[in-house]
């Protein structure tokens, strides 16, 4: 949720149908041990046990992470001609950070329970109950412990926030007791020194977004690319948050990566840009084959005092409907701050009607990590077969849209001998400068079949005996398992109509 710090959580507008999640939580165990095992993602420093809401991509997880962010990237700086990408550093001038408001302001309110000494997040344990509550089908009770959190949370009304969680007999799960601390507030900022600690030093923050790289390049783009307004800026990149409850896998994690445009109008027509930006985003996760059914929107009622409009985009995760994308009207409180701190003129001069103004923006901010779990979830599927013989096998396998399958073609030679590997390798040759292709020839077919099933590979080509007598092969496509002889010259085509 853009702006957390403005402890707003807001009456829910949903476009599509809310449906509550019917999956169970052993799907989602499932969906984590299979991304392990299957080389998409590790604990991070797994050999000294992990370091927690920290995690590293594998083989296969780092090309689907890579396919997503290309995919954004493309759709927003090819697809848009007014919208150009940056790359901007990690580390900002500490101004940055006062001026945009994370210093004072980027925290949430969490509570210790004495006996664990573990510590919460107040609007996850609240939640947690409220989830209990509709778990027993007390809805109106539930969206009554809402209401009342938003408002007390929206006033900073600690005191009677702690007498509610009592009231509600919350308890840690690790010691069982409701034995709180007050309530206080904790930035989310990481913070290091830049330079040598015996010299002078200075505090410095690792981005909590990367929205602000954006915002203080403004006039170094909008000069140098040449831009007329409206237009956009994009990027993509890493973002730190010390998150005091990470849960739910890569879901919530301490080092992620988002993927961020902002889009500078006119004032006065931001309304109009970002329906088109909600509509625009929504297209493009649906453009990945996802059902509509499993997205809705979340319209922020009460937003923050610079705000005109906002809301999320969600997901129905195993784990229930949750943000995967926020689209943000910001008015020009932005660029307006970082006028203010740095003493510099950020502003556009519009020939169109002869002014001077601070642009007004619109943004759209999608997490990179989240995206691909949902991708994940999306496309995990425990399927039975039923074979002709009557009898029954099952496979797991990932449905991954082919446009960013980590592997879209395995090559697979029937047999180690008379002349297929050769054969399969001439192919493997003729794909690989195009797509991800994967080539083995160890064990029996239907194996082989079953482990790219496993990591989503869209399709597979059995080379055999008859390839050498009529240059057809085997392809059999991943979600269908259909298998149908074509011409091998045919091959590299076929897969590269998918990825357009
Ligand atoms: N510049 C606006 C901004 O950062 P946000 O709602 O705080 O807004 C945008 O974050 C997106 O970044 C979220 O919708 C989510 O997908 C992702 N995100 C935020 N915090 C995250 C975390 N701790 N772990 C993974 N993704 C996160």
């Amino acid at each position: 949720m853009n702006g957390r710090w403005q402890l707003l959580r807001k009456a829910e507008k949903h476009i599509f149908a809310i449906v509550m999640s019917t999956q169970p939580d052993n799907q989602f165990q499932a969906i984590v041990s299979h991304a392990k095992e299957y080389g998409f993602v590790f604990p991070s420093s797994e050999i000294y046990d992990g370091l927690a809401a920290v995690y590293d991509y594998g083989p296969y997880g780092s090309e689907l992470k890579k396919n997503i962010r290309d995919y954004w990237w493309k759709s927003m700086t090819q697809l848009h001609e007014n919208i150009v990408g940056i790359d901007a550093a990690i580390f900002m001038h500490p101004t940055t950070w006062k001026a945009s408001g994370h210093v004072d302001n980027f925290s949430d309110p969490m509570i210790d329970n004495k006996d664990s000494k573990k510590r919460y997040r107040v609007d996850h344990l609240l939640e947690a109950k409220a989830d209990q509550l509709r778990e027993k089908g007390d809805e109106a009770g539930a969206d009554n412990l809402l209401a009342q959190m938003d408002a007390l949370l929206a006033a900073e009304d600690f005191v009677t926030l702690k007498e509610l969680i009592q009231a509600e007999k919350i308890v840690c799960s690790v010691s069982g007791t409701g034995n709180w601390t007050e309530i206080r507030q904790f930035n989310l900022m990481f913070a290091t020194q830049l330079g040598s600690v015996a010299e002078e030093s200075d505090t410095i923050y690792l981005r909590p977004e990367t929205a602000q790289g954006i915002f203080v390049n403004f006039l170094n783009v909008q000069k140098t690319a040449r831009m007329k307004i409206p237009f956009g800026i994009a990027q993509t990149g890493k973002a730190f948050r010390n998150e005091i409850v990470a849960r739910q896998f890569i879901f919530r994690m301490r080092e992620f990566e988002q993927m961020e445009m902002q889009f500078f109008v006119r004032p006065g027509t931001e309304g109009e840009w970002y329906q088109y930006w909600k509509e625009a985003r929504l297209q493009w996760h649906l453009s990945l084959g996802i059902s509509p059914d499993k997205y809705r929107y979340h319209d922020h009622v009460k937003l923050a005092h610079y705000a005109k409009e906002a809301c999320d985009i969600e997901y129905q995760f195993p784990f229930g409907f949750k943000e995967v994308e926020g689209i943000h009207s910001r008015s020009d409180f932005d660029l307006t701050q970082h006028q203010l701190y740095s003493k510099k003129k950020l502003q556009y001069f519009d020939t169109e009607i002869n002014q001077n103004y601070v642009p007004y923006v619109v943004e759209t901010s999608i997490g990179l990590d989240r995206m691909f779990l949902l991708i994940l979830a999306n496309a995990y599927e425990e399927e039975t077969i039923n074979k002709e013989d009557g009898s029954t096998d099952s496979r797991v396998v990932l449905h991954i849209p082919t446009k960013i399958a980590p592997m879209k073609l395995a090559i697979l030679p029937l047999t180690k001998k008379d002349g297929l590997p050769e054969i399969a390798r001439d192919l493997m040759n003729e794909c690989k400068p195009y797509f991800k292709c994967f080539y083995e020839e160890k064990d029996a077919i239907g194996k082989r079949y079953r482990r790219q099933d496993a990591i989503g590979t869209s399709f597979c080509v059995t080379i055999d005996h008859q390839t050498k007598e009529d240059q057809t092969v085997t392809i059999r496509y991943r979600d269908t398992m259909v298998q149908e002889r074509i011409l091998m010259s045919k091959v590299k085509d076929l897969v590269l109509e998918q990825l357009v």
